[in-house]
This record gives C-alpha cells, structure tokens and sequence, in this order.
C-alpha cells in the first residue's frame, strides 16, 4: 500500500475527506481519536457526507497510552465491529493517536486502509507523513512499529486554533529542522512568524512547505538507509535529552528535546563539518529564546552519552550524527569523537544559562 503524494493541506477537510469516504462501504468506517481530539476535532467534522455512519474508539489522552494495550483495544474494536480488508480506518488526533491507530490498521488482517488527520502542529508536519506507525513497548519510545503509508493525509489548520502554546512551539521546532537541512527560504519564513500570535492562513502556506521537505526525504528514502537520515538532525543529543528529561521527572516535549538537541548539534556541525560560526550563534539565539531554558551540568555528560549511544538510529557502537556543513547542506554518518560530543553539550550550556 504504497500512496506517494497524498498529503493534503487544505481548508476543505469536509470535501477531501468526503470524497475519500465514499470509495468505502458505510458499514466499513472507523474512527480513531483520544480524548482531546473528540472534544475538540470531532465537531469540525460535523459536515462531512456520511460522517454519522463511523463508529468510534476513544483512547485516553497522553504518550503514555501509546501502548499495546491501547493496540489491542483498537484490534479488538475492529475486530467486534466486523471490520475486514474493505475497510478504512480513520485517525483523528496528534502523533500518538495517527502512530497508534496507523499501526493497528497496518496489521489488522495483514493490512487495512487507514487515512492520518492529524490536529498538533507536530502530527501535521511531521508525525502523520512518511509512513512510520508503531507504539512504546519495554520502556522504550516506538520500539515496535512498522513502515506503512497512509491513503490520505489531510491537513487543515483549524484542528490548531485549540492546542496550548508549548505544544505548538513543540511542532514549530520540527519546522525549524526542516528549514535547516533543507532550506534557507523556509528557515527565513518561519523566522519571521509570530508565534505568539499564530496567523492560520500563513501558517498553512509554511505547513505545506515544511511538509513538501519531508516528503522529498521519504519519497527518495522511505526505509530510512541513506539520505531520509537527514530528517534525524538534532534527534541523537534530542532524543537523549528527551530521555533523561522523562528519567529525572521533568519531561520535556519532544520538539523541545529536539529544538535543544539541535543547538548541540548546530556547534557539532560546526567542530565537523565548517558550519559558519556567525550563523551558529545567530541561530542559537533564536532558538534559545523561543524554548527558554533546559538545565543540565557536567554531571549529566555521561549519562547522556549513554543514551546517545542507544538511539537506535545508531549503526553497532557507532554513534550517528546527522551534521550540516551550512544551512540546507546535510551531511549524514558523520561520526563525532566522545571530546567533541561533550564539548557540544559546553556549548550547549553556555548559550542556554545566557
Ligand atoms: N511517526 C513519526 O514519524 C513521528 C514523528 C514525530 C513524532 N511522532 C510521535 O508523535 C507523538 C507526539 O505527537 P504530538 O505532539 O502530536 O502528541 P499527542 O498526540 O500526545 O498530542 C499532544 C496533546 O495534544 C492533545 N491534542 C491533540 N489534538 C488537539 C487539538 N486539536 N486541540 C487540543 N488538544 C489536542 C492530545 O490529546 C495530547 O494531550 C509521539 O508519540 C512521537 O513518538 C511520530
Ligand atoms: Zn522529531
């Protein structure tokens, strides 16, 4: 079930996904959404033809529900409500729900159809396209999971008037990334909207953008072997910040993790690959002050290590850094020595308590 271009951004989610429901029998329409996304996306779909023939599943809100009990919840209610290889599963909700519900249509009866409406700015840009689906399992974020793309993804900016700031910078910092590998144009774009007070119509124009980046990594590389690695840049120092950050009782949002990871890996870039100083420290700034402060101490520099060296983005022993030798130039496998590692998190340190 391959589906290249099939992310769609539009302010007709009613006719998009109309047209897309009317190809499946009304007896064969299922929903999948958490709390926060009945109370809050549901009724925006009020209007959709046929929209009262879905039967829904409701999952409790939040990361740690991403579990395979909430799988099993999910196979049994389709399983219950006789759903079979002509059917189409509809995910309604942030990350987890789109990464949960993508997973348990991918291999309910070997694989139904299963279209992501995502409604966090982190689902709409980067959660919902490309194809990865999975859940949390033994203590370790989406440690089972398969690559599996959508019929649909249909993205409307109205499902984002209800989300909380910090979960709107968390998706924002996903953006920020795509500019950084990809685009220059995109990274001065995204520089220049207010976040503090989000303009919907322009912020649909820079989610098609940022979305046109990622698919051009998952169409050339859907499995991940060379050149989608260029979309991990800040995850290997994010993701073990994200861990810790969970470890120590503070958690941090993912795109935080990642917003802070790419500092590291900004001065990284420069240590590896020439990354020009001025805009390393031009964009520290920035970024810094848009996600404020995130404490560690040399302490911590072990720890976190260890942690990047988990990241199973890892190849053996070897930890794997996505670097950029300037923006919108990526260079990926580039292998950083233990010194240089730590003296990132230095850095990272500095510019964060300035
Ligand atoms: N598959 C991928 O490629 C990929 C990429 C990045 C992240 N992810 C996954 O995505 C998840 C994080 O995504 P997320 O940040 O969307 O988390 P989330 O789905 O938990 O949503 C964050 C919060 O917002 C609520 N919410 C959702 N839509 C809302 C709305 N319109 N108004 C108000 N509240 C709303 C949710 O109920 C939740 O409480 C993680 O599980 C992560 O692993 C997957
Ligand atoms: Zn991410």
């Amino acid at each position: 079930m391959t589906h290249p271009n099939s992310v769609v951004v539009t302010d007709q989610l009613e006719s998009v996904l109309g047209e897309v429901i009317s190809k499946f029998p009304e007896d064969k329409l299922f929903l999948v959404m958490d709390e926060n996304s009945q109370r809050y996306c549901l009724p925006l779909l009020g209007n959709v033809p046929s929209v009262e023939k879905f039967r829904h599943n409701i999952i409790p809100s939040g990361e740690e529900n991403k579990s395979l009990s909430s799988v099993e919840k999910i196979w049994l209610f389709l399983s219950q409500n006789g759903a079979d290889r002509k059917s189409l599963v509809v995910n309604l909700g942030g990350g987890m729900v789109t990464d949960l519900g993508s997973f348990a249509a991918s291999t309910f009866k070997r694989g139904v159809e299963f279209v992501n409406i995502p409604t966090t700015l982190l689902s709409q840009v980067d959660a919902s396209v490309g194809g990865k689906t999975g859940f949390n399992f033994n203590g370790l974020k989406n440690e089972i999971g398969v690559i599996n793309q959508p019929l649909q993804v249909i993205i409307d900016t109205r499902f984002l008037v209800s989300i909380d700031h910090e979960n709107f910078i968390s998706g924002f910092a996903e953006m920020i990334k795509h500019g950084l590998i990809h685009s220059p144009d995109h990274l001065d774009e995204l520089r220049k909207y207010d976040l503090d007070k989000p303009d919907y119509k322009e912020l649909q124009t820079l989610i098609s953008h940022s979305v046109t980046i990622k698919e051009y990594y998952v169409e050339k590389d859907p499995n991940e072997k060379n050149i989608r690695k260029a979309l991990n840049f800040g995850h290997t120092v994010g993701h073990a910040f994200e861990s810790y950050s969970l470890k120590k009782s503070f958690p941090l949002l993912h795109g935080h993790a990642v917003a802070f990871g790419m500092l590291a890996e900004l001065y990284l870039s420069g240590l590896h690959c020439g990354f020009p100083d001025e805009t390393l420290h031009h964009l520290s700034k920035w970024i810094s002050t848009v996600y404020g402060n995130f404490s560690i101490s040399v302490d911590d520099y072990e720890a976190l290590y260890e942690l990047m060296g988990h990241d199973k983005k890892n190849d053996g022993k070897r930890i794997n850094f996505t670097l950029l030798k300037s923006v919108g130039e990526v260079e990926i496998n580039c292998d950083c020595t233990k010194e240089q590692t730590f003296e990132s998190l230095d850095y990272f340190r500095t510019i964060n308590n300035a």
